[in-house]
């Protein structure tokens, strides 16, 4: 059984033990190992979009669902995060800032598709890219090792792949656009 309360509680704990993100990631394993109890606790994916479902200084956890087909620009955190997929698939394209080259200018450096129960820790200066390839909603917990809202990092143009500020409206709007779509 998943229970949001309980769920924010383990987490808040856990980050306020450790920094890291390791037992964290042990929180949102357990989780996502019963989808249909998250989609339970949740609700089911029906609207794209970013539910806060917990923010401070320290922590910042998210319900996020990704539209048919949805496509979000490169961009990276500055912060440790852990990714759970409670329905669907996430196509995860890493970046690599190409050595010496202004502009933050960024190149591929890998790849990992992640589907329901899959748990991924990302690093601090991890830089991705993430697809829906379904024609369904994607829905993931996002564990965030800071305040996801408050922080300035950077984002890439997607058809240049030069850094730029990250505009945090900007990208919600991505959501709102999938929404628009499938209407
Ligand atoms: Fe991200």
């Amino acid at each position: 059984m998943f229970e949001l309360d309980r769920f924010i509680a383990e987490c808040r704990t856990a980050v306020s033990v450790d920094k890291t993100h390791k037992s964290v990631r042990e929180i949102v394993a357990r989780a996502v190992s019963e989808p249909t109890a998250v989609i339970a606790g949740l609700g089911g994916p029906t609207r794209a979009g970013v539910q806060r479902l917990y923010n401070s200084a320290e922590l910042t956890i998210l319900n996020v669902v990704w539209g048919p087909g949805m496509t979000i620009m490169p961009h990276n955190h500055l912060m440790w995060a852990v990714i759970g997929i409670y329905t669907g698939r996430e196509d995860n394209i890493f970046w690599r800032r190409v050595p010496g080259e202004d502009g933050g200018r960024i190149e591929a450096a890998g790849a990992k598709s992640l589907g329901e129960r899959d748990v991924e820790p990302l690093g601090r200066d991890i830089i991705h890219t993430v697809t829906n390839p379904l024609l369904r909603s994607t829905g993931a917990i996002h564990v965030y090792g800071g305040d996801f809202f408050a922080v300035s990092r950077s984002e890439w143009d997607p058809e240049t792949l030069l850094e730029r500020p990250y505009e945090m409206e900007k990208n919600l709007q991505l959501f709102e656009r999938a929404n628009a779509r499938c209407a």
